[in-house]
């Protein structure tokens, strides 16, 4: 560790830092942590992924990612590898950011945390203390085999005598969002620290205390937001850390659940749920985010990170019944645009769809357990031609599904062209601007099911649409207009 004033206005104890993992969370943690001053190695088992990163180009979209690092290689300095055993013999803090995905059975498969760690151990030496923190999101007692993994590497590495290695090892969750990974992670709601030694805590203070304090500078790209004065660091046991991840994400997933069931209920009913969202947000105890009714949620986390927790729980022997429910409903809501597709059109065979939107949500390309996959599979497999379009996702998504028979077009015009329906799927910012009555006028039949209710269903009807939202009344008369005096 050394003392240094970096470009960038932070007078801290500036550290080396290893990453391992250069997905989605390693490189946003790399990349930040380097802009903060400390200097930073990311390592990665895949060569492609790090001669990308060395030529300056990005293996993911990620808004700002590219512009934080060049900021970061003039900060504290980063560089890509795929050989872990120098950086990780010269670091004071060695994260692990590798991928935890899902087995068949629900678990998270640990295989990829399992190496990362053994590998760590067989780099170690003598000469100083390191920290040994994941940042994957693992089930409960994976910090507890990450420090038996280590010392096993330990002491394949050191058969004679490895008892002056020290380390510790530590959980700090991860959670940012992709599309806006670079603010979460600059400016964070909170930092989560789990580990069972105040030594281990104490690297960790130092490391993020420029976050804590809010004492960097803020890129330009980038503004502090004015709430933002000192970010809440939580420090917890090994076991809490883990736990509090897999809480998070599975309440923000009942939470999407629950809105998209009241959704669906109020279209039975003739409320607009919308509407009923706005209502209930306002209360302080529920809050407005992440009550937008729409497709169901997807993505990298939430669904393997629920299914992890239920299977930690029978593990333990507890039912959890409304994670379970979490996830029927969330499969039950993807199916919703079929049979929308159904009330309007009838007939699926041979008719053509255009899906606006392809990745699971906007500003990424990410495309794991994206809904928009499954509604096309759906539709490809009940006869109807797909066409789709999305402003980044498109070449991600026909490298990695190659046998899916997506026609991919160049803009919306194209993709609407002749088409039977159109289901915007992503809530693109460019979508929501779209003109509809020159869409609708192009379409062989002007059908819109309005997947995430980004339109004004009696803009669309005026413009020509069948509209179908989600959990709205498809009766609704126009608005009536405001009388002055109330509107003034
Ligand atoms: N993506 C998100 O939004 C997000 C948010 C919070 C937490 N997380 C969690 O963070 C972890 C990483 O997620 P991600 O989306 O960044 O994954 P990712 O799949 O994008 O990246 C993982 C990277 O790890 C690399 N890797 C695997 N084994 C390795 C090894 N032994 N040594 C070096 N590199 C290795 C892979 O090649 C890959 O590049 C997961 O546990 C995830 O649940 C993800």
């Amino acid at each position: 560790m050394s003392v240094v004033s970096s470009r960038i206005g932070v007078h801290s104890q500036h550290m080396r830092v290893t990453v391992i993992g250069t997905g989605y969370v390693g490189t946003v943690t790399g990349a930040c942590l380097a802009y903060l001053g400390h200097h930073v190695t990311c390592v990665d088992t895949d060569a492609h992924k790090i001669e990308k990163l060395r030529r300056g180009e990005m293996p993911i979209y990620e808004p700002c990612l590219q512009e934080l690092l060049q900021l970061a290689a003039a900060g504290g300095g980063i560089d890509f590898t795929t050989e872990l055993a120098a950086p990780a013999a010269q670091s004071d803090v060695i994260f692990i950011a590798v991928g935890t995905p899902p087995l068949e059975t629900g678990e998270a498969n640990l295989c990829y945390l399992e190496a990362a760690a053994r590998s760590i151990g067989a780099a170690m030496d003598d000469s100083k203390f390191r920290v040994v923190v994941n940042k994957s999101t693992v089930p409960v007692g994976s910090g507890n085999l990450v420090e038996a993994l280590v010392r096993e590497g330990i002491r394949e590495a050191h058969p004679g005598d490895p008892k002056g290695i020290h380390f510790g090892v530590a959980s700090n969750p991860e959670f940012l969002r992709e599309g806006s990974a670079i603010a979460d992670s600059l400016y964070p709601d909170r930092i989560v620290l789990g580990a069972e030694e105040e030594r281990t805590l104490q690297v960790l203070r130092e490391l993020y205390r420029p976050l804590v304090a809010q004492s960097f500078r803020a890129p330009a790209f980038l503004p502090r937001p004015a709430a933002v004065v000192q970010v809440p660091m939580v420090t917890t046991t090994l076991t809490s850390a883990e736990m509090i991840k897999y809480a998070a994400n599975a309440f923000l997933a009942v939470k999407i659940g629950f809105a998209n069931e009241v959704a669906n209920i109020c279209e039975r009913v003739g409320a607009e749920a919308p509407e009923v969202m706005a209502g209930i947000g306002l209360d302080s105890r529920i809050g407005s985010r992440f009550l937008n009714p729409g497709l169901g949620w997807g993505g990298s986390c939430f669904g393997k990170d629920i299914s992890s927790l239920l299977h930690t729980a029978a593990e333990y022997g507890y039912q959890a019944r409304i994670l379970e429910a979490s996830l029927a409903v969330n499969r039950m809501q993807r199916g919703v645009v079929i049979q929308k597709l159904q009330e309007k059109l009838f007939i699926l065979k041979g008719r053509t769809v255009a899906l606006l939107g392809l990745a699971f949500k906007p500003h990424t390309d990410d495309l794991r357990d994206a809904p928009s996959l499954q509604i096309a599979e759906k539709l490809i497999q009940m006869g109807a031609r797909v066409r789709a379009y999305d402003p980044v996702a498109m070449d991600a998504c026909r490298e990695q599904n190659p046998n899916l028979r997506i026609t991919y077009c160049e803009d919306v015009v194209s993709a609407v062209d002749h088409a039977d329906a159109v289901v915007l799927v992503t809530e693109w910012p460019e979508f929501t601007g779209l003109n509809l009555k020159h869409l609708a006028a192009r379409m062989h039949k002007a059908v819109l099911i309005d997947g995430r209710n980004v339109f004004s269903a009696d803009a669309a009807r005026e413009a020509g649409f069948e509209y179908a939202g989600i959990g709205r009344f498809a009766g609704r008369p126009a608005a009536r207009p405001v009388p002055a005096a109330v509107a003034d």
